[in-house]
């Protein structure tokens, strides 16, 4: 087990699924946590499980991240209420579908700004902190930024592009004691595919395909996902940076 008792952890995406497990695996280690999310009522019933299991109030911050201002206002609410922070982890994210014939110009920006641009300016800021806590950071990156696909153009691309993020910024916060890392899940059961735009049947048909072609036919947990995260932000990571770690079923092999 980990232990992050006095850790200051501000996890994005931490309304729903991949996020909102890591909110609960930190805080059983007794994290104190500042969440992130858009959808209030999900985030304050993440919050409050939380809450249950060790005790640790966390820090609820309903807040969109394609906006400048919210953003900013993510880390002045965590500094002011925690006055330190320790692991940031990089979570929400969204996909939209479409190849090079039938992608819009829509799309390209919506994924951009909340995978990557807003991944970039929170990091930023959140970086003097880090390195005052000689702090790491945790993206959650895909086997979509190593793997092409005719179906998700833009979201692979933001994926690619955060994984030599989290090279780049390992190398130049190396110096500072501050690690970066990134985990590269393959498909996990979220809420990730509700809005792609298809029937409930048509998702269910899609989800056993890819399952189906995972060599050990079986969906990612967001609880291991959780696990993953956790590990590389502890101290039993002390010797990894710059690393994108895949966790997919073998999926990446085919
Ligand atoms: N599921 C998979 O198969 C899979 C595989 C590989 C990587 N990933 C990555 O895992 C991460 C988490 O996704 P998930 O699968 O857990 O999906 P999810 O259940 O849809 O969760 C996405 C989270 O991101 C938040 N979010 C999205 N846009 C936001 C914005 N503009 N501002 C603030 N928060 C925003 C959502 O908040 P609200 O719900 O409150 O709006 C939600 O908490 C993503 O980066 C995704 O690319 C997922």
């Amino acid at each position: 087990m980990m232990d992050f008792t006095d850790k200051v952890v501000l996890i994005t995406g931490a309304s729903s699924g991949i996020g909102a497990a890591a909110a609960i695996y930190f805080s059983k280690q007794s994290a104190k946590l500042s969440l992130v999310g858009r959808k209030e009522n999900n985030l304050r019933k993440i919050a409050l499980y939380c809450e249950k299991s060790k005790g640790n109030k966390p820090l609820a911050i309903t807040a969109d991240l394609t906006d400048d201002g919210d953003i900013k206002r993510v880390i002045d609410e965590t500094i002011d209420h925690y006055g330190k922070l320790d692991v940031l982890v990089n979570n929400a994210g969204i996909i939209g579908m479409g190849g090079i014939k039938n992608t819009t110009m829509e799309t390209y920006d919506n994924i951009m700004a909340t995978n990557l641009r807003s991944v970039f300016h929170l990091t930023m800021l959140a970086t003097p902190h880090l390195i005052a806590t000689k702090g790491c950071i945790v993206n959650t990156s895909c086997i979509a930024s190593k793997k092409p696909s005719t179906m998700s153009l833009c979201y692979n691309m933001s994926k690619a592009a955060l994984d030599q993020f989290t090279k780049c910024i390992a190398l130049e916060l190396a110096p500072d004691g501050v690690r970066v890392n990134s985990i590269n899940p393959g498909f996990v059961k979220t809420n990730l595919l509700k809005d792609i735009g298809l029937s409930e049947e048509q998702l269910e048909l899609f989800i056993k395909n890819v399952v189906g072609n995972m060599p050990l036919k079986k969906a990612v947990e967001s609880d291991e996902v959780a696990a993953l995260i956790g590990f590389l932000a502890s101290n039993n990571a002390k010797s990894i940076t710059g690393s994108c770690y895949i966790v997919d079923g073998g999926s990446i092999l085919r």
